[in-house]
């Protein structure tokens, strides 16, 4: 079966296509024929090498998230799966195939009115969004900023905070156009990269969903009200700076909270619960998933170079 695998660590070039033994899934898995493949920033940090010390080595296939039909399951699932057409994660790579397999655990039944590409768009960023806000303790009436919107992550943080009674749900992006396209799905303020401009914006806070990090991460954590929650989704920047831990002791007797969110410390049960919830949400038209582009999976590099100059507005899907 065709994939795309890294052969060499730097830009998008080193992705190449190679001819793998289609995979036979073990028990507890499932094989999915792929309709769509989504194209995570994790891909593209993984491609570039930056992670090359956790142990990703050359000859590996990136992608987490997959949508399509089973068509094999391994010992000890329920024969019942084949023929499903199903949302699956992958892990942390494994995705860009033709053929994939996945933990039965992961894997999602998909409402017939919602296509694979949108699933794709949501499987993984909905959950982020939406127990990130949960680790947040967001509560109706309350202002929240979405820093780093216009990704998927984002795109969803704003819906949710939106449908879930926010007073404000404020946004950094980096382009007017952008901006509108956030109002249109719920953002009610439009801040540029630094948190410049909004006018009537709130002054601040009570939750701030992160999904940036770096330098002026501490200049987003000034902006919370007293008991704000600040919640670090992502680092598409970087780290912040050393020092942040003495800004949030500073601010002492503000009773600021700071927390990282990683969804994978989420009772997987609980993830798909979720998941289905959204994509039944989304067949019905109450969420919108926002599909970048829908590209064959031969166009995996120039899927890359898109990710890389930032001209990504949600996601990217691959179709093989
Ligand atoms: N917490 C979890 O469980 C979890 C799970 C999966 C992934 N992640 C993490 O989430 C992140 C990816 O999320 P995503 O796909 O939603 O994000 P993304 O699309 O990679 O980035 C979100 C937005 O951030 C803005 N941005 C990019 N670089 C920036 C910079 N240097 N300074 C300020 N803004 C910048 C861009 O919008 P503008 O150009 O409009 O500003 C971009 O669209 C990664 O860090 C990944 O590791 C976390």
């Amino acid at each position: 079966m065709k994939a795309f695998a890294i052969q060499a660590y730097g830009g998008p070039e080193g992705l190449v296509a190679v001819d793998l033994p289609a995979p036979r899934p073990a028990a507890g898995q499932v094989l999915v024929a792929t309709e769509a493949i989504g194209v995570g920033g994790v891909d593209t940090v993984i491609r570039s090498g930056a992670l090359a010390a956790y142990g990703f080595e050359e000859g590996f296939v990136p992608g987490s998230e997959v949508a399509g039909v089973v068509t094999a399951v391994g010992d000890g699932v329920d024969a019942s799966w084949t023929g499903r057409r199903v949302w699956a994660f992958t892990g942390t790579g494994g995705g860009y195939v033709e053929q994939a397999v996945a933990s039965v655990a992961d894997v999602v039944p998909l409402p017939a009115d919602l296509s694979s590409a949108a699933a794709v768009t949501l499987g993984g960023s909905g959950v982020v969004a939406h127990f990130g806000l949960r680790h947040a303790r967001f509560a109706p009436g309350e202002t929240v900023l979405v820093r780093g919107a216009a990704g998927s992550i984002g795109i969803m943080a704003v819906q949710l905070a939106a449908r879930g009674g926010a007073a404000a749900v404020a946004v950094t992006t980096s382009s007017a156009e952008r901006g509108e396209r956030l109002r249109r799905l719920g953002a009610t303020h439009v801040l540029d990269r630094s948190g410049g401009g909004g006018e009537d914006a709130p002054a601040g806070y009570d939750v701030v969903l992160d999904v940036v990090a770096g330098k002026d991460m501490p200049s987003f954590f000034d902006r919370l009200n007293p008991n704000g929650r600040m919640v670090a989704v992502g680092a598409v920047a970087g780290q912040p700076p050393a020092d942040f831990g003495t800004k949030i002791m500073t601010a002492f007797q503000k009773s600021l909270s700071f927390a990282a969110f990683s969804s994978a410390t989420v009772p997987g049960a609980e993830r798909s619960v979720v998941r289905g919830e959204q994509f039944a949400a989304a067949a019905r038209g109450e969420i919108e998933t926002v599909v970048h582009e829908v590209l064959p999976l031969d166009a995996a590099v120039s899927a890359h170079r898109k990710m890389d100059a930032g001209e990504v507005f949600g996601r990217i899907v691959l179709a093989p």
